[in-house]
């Protein structure tokens, strides 16, 4: 019989509810422990899984409970420390929320403290288990549109909330080719004061290994995406080749023209629908190492690297080459060098998030 993994879930937020959530659906996990340190969090969640252990302080709950799986969905300024108890707590995979870190340094701690313990990691990139994610990613590396030279993403929420899932799905329609330098741009200082600190503006361009161009846009100033209402996926992936292209719309469908003419489909991002394969994929992985789960926590520190990058391209000015060492941390040399003027809108919608 097949092994059930025994889960610990700490910060039960939206996100630790979506993933508690999953891991109880499959009969591969059994939620062990749940843990938050504000107690009406934990509340919300206690009675759902009246056999887990719950409590406060994640490294005594992971002490009692000797998880399989360590996972953790808390805001992004706690991520090291959270490794590192998931190190501690003998767990053989430690599953977290994006973004994988909020510097470089800190990716480069994590990851190095990963790799020492020999533990895997996966990040929750979840949005490319999305049919219409699937239906572009298929389309593309079938080779139906020839062989690719350009990516594109583009989202109206800012950068620390959805620049790496942009970067882990066009990094996907490469066949995860290399970035060797980018280059970017940025504005406005608003969301310098949110939980997930960004500048509200960022537009880049990406220089793939191979001469693939990678372009992308986050946040105030990026385009409308007219064929989807809700304002949090208005975001465009795609790829143009040689012979034709493909994207996908966050919440909105597919479409792509190849050599054989058009093609669309449906498709929206919902998290019920894309955490079932993604926690499916977390056992599959843990049953056979060669199954290397596609959100591997290697293809997120990829992610943070471009970001960081990006970053240091505004500060430093020009093109800045990866891979990356450590330095000072990115968001905090941009506050300081970002000039205090309101951001441009591309479009009224964005209004009520970057109001001036
Ligand atoms: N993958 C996605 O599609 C997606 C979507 C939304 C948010 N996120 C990411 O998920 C993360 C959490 O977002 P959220 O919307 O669930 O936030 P949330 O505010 O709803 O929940 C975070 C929870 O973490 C708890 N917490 C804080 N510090 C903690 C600690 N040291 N130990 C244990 N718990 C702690 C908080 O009390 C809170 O209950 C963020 O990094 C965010 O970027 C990812």
């Amino acid at each position: 019989m097949s092994q059930t993994y025994r889960v610990l879930v700490a910060g039960m937020g939206k996100r630790g509810q979506h993933h508690a959530s999953a891991f109880a659906k499959n009969p591969r996990f059994e939620v062990a422990a749940v843990c938050d340190p504000v107690p009406a969090q934990l509340e919300k969640v206690k009675a759902l899984y009246p056999k887990a252990r719950s409590g406060a302080d994640p490294a005594a709950l992971a002490k009692d409970v000797k998880p399989d799986i360590f996972c953790f969905c808390t805001p992004p300024h706690i991520r090291l420390p959270l490794i590192q108890t998931g190190i501690a707590s003998g767990a053989r995979l430690i599953a977290y929320e994006k973004p994988m870190a909020t510097s470089m340094t800190e990716a480069i701690e994590i990851r190095k403290a990963v790799q020492a313990a020999g533990i895997k990691t996966v990040v929750s990139h979840q949005h490319r288990y999305g049919p219409h994610y699937r239906a572009v990613y298929d389309v593309i590396r079938s080779g139906q549109i020839g062989r690719v030279h350009t990516v594109y993403g583009t989202a109206v929420g800012w950068l620390m909330h959805l620049i790496t899932h942009l970067i882990d799905y066009m990094r996907s329609y490469t066949g995860n080719a290399e970035v060797e330098w980018v280059m970017a741009q940025a504005a406005g200082r608003g969301k310098f004061a949110d939980n997930h600190p960004s500048p509200d503006y960022i537009a880049g361009v990406l220089h793939f290994a191979g001469g693939i161009r990678g372009q992308i846009e986050c946040g105030a100033g990026a385009p409308d995406v007219p064929e989807v209402e809700y304002w949090w996926r208005k975001n465009r992936v795609g790829a143009q080749g040689t012979e034709g292209f493909a994207e996908a719309l966050t919440g909105g469908g597919w479409r792509a023209i190849t050599k054989s003419g058009p093609q669309s489909g449906g498709g929206s991002m919902d998290y019920d629908q894309d955490m079932a394969p993604y926690v499916a994929d977390i056992a599959a992985w843990l049953d056979d190492p060669q199954k290397v789960h596609p959100c591997d926590g290697e293809q997120a520190y990829k992610g943070i690297e471009i970001t960081m990058a990006l970053i240091r391209s505004v500060v430093e000015r020009g093109q800045v080459k990866l891979p990356l060492g450590p330095g000072e941390p990115e968001l905090e040399a941009l506050k300081r060098i970002m000039p205090d003027r309101p951001v441009l809108l591309s479009f009224e919608g964005s209004r009520k998030e970057y109001p001036k």
